[in-house]
């Protein structure tokens, strides 16, 4: 039988985009590159973490693979994370890699979420390779409180970090985890500090993701837990914040601080309903794609990648599966009432 014609078309046109069934388009994608850090910050991490053993995790290469595949249905924005990224070996191999596409126009941002620890060291390589902004988890601006809330961390080192990004002309983002009783005092000078040097500043809700303290990660997060309703009022008593049309798909919502003209950003996953503009999903180091950060729904695209080493279309309709379950929203909840953690994998398993 003469071959159909239109087959040829088909093979020929480019997958269609991903949509999900709440005619969401998926434009980018969150890759967590490591679960491992070499902080263990309280909200985030217990002291003594049990990693992933190697043989679960993806190489660079077959993130490398995946990565590429939804570039190729349409994913334009593309972020590193972790646990920490850049204590991956050879990480800047994948980001070289990445910033190809870049390069070529495929991907319009590549981005990194990092806690600055070994930022001093690869700001100008990151640059090099087509990484235009980082962002920065910065929690407090005083060593000892720094100390408390990281506990492995070194403070002096992210500063060299964040100093050498700045050198480096990648736009810096500091993101700020909320803590009533932790940082609550230093709202005014992070804003202050943020406008001296340049940078966009966030702050972040405290969520339930995965135990931290052994209680199930209850009490901690309730104690903890301070509304960015609160943080804004007051900041609102020093400076002058105008709301902006600022989006970005995500669950952030901001405002520009006249006084030093540096954007501010709130997250508020728990306290805001953003899930109608969800425009995002998120890869794990072992191949897992998270269609939610609240829900336990996810995706193998392990098997598919290694059975198929040279076909990525089993990757493609596996891909396309996971999106048509994408949900409508997430279903946080810190209560008094409900002790355990919503979602129990940590941040660092899935990426913030
Ligand atoms: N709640 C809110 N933010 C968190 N992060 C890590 N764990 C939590 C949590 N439970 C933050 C980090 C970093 C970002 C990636 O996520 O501080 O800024
Ligand atoms: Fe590491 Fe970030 Fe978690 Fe802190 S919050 S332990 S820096 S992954």
């Amino acid at each position: 039988m003469p071959r159909d014609p239109l087959l040829d078309t088909i093979a020929q046109t480019p997958p269609a985009t991903l949509v999900d069934p709440f005619q969401r388009t998926i434009r980018y994608l969150r890759v967590s590159v490591t679960d491992r850090c070499d902080f263990r910050c309280v909200y985030c991490m217990s002291e003594d973490m049990t990693f992933l053993p190697k043989a679960e995790i993806l190489t660079l290469e077959e993130l490398d693979r995946i990565c590429r595949v939804f570039v190729r249905l349409g994913v334009e924005k593309l972020r590193l994370t972790g646990g920490e990224p850049l204590v991956r070996r050879n990480i800047l191999w994948l980001v070289e890699s990445l910033g190809q596409q870049v390069q070529s126009g495929a991907l319009h941002d590549l981005t990194l979420t990092t806690n600055g620890s070994r930022l001093a060291i690869h700001a100008d390589a990151l640059a090099a390779c087509g990484v235009r902004r980082v962002n920065v988890s910065l929690d407090t601006l005083r060593p000892d409180r720094f100390k408390a809330i990281t506990r492995w961390g070194d403070y002096g080192k992210v500063m060299e970090g964040v100093r050498t990004a700045k050198a480096a002309g990648l736009a810096v983002k500091i993101n700020c985890v909320a803590l009533k009783g932790v940082n609550d005092d230093e709202f005014h000078d992070l804003v202050a500090w943020c406008g001296e040097q340049g940078f966009d500043l966030t702050f972040i809700e405290v969520m339930p993701l995965g135990d931290i303290d052994g209680d199930g990660g209850g009490q901690a997060r309730v104690d903890q837990f301070l509304p960015l309703s609160v943080v804004r009022a007051e900041l609102a008593k020093r400076w002058t914040l105008t709301e902006s049309d600022h989006r970005t798909g995500g669950p952030a919502r901001y405002v520009t601080v006249a006084e030093t003209g540096q954007r501010l950003g709130f997250i508020t996953p728990l306290t805001h309903n953003f899930c109608e503009s969800c425009n995002r999903v998120r890869l794990t180091c072992t191949g897992t794609l998270f269609m939610c950060l609240g829900q336990e729904d996810a995706a193998d695209l392990r098997t598919p990648l290694r059975r198929n080493p040279n076909d990525d279309g089993p990757l493609i309709d596996a891909i396309r599966e996971a999106i048509t379950r994408k949900p409508k929203g997430h279903d946080f909840v810190i209560s008094r009432r409900r002790r355990d953690p919503a979602v129990s994998r940590h941040m660092s398993v899935t990426g913030g």
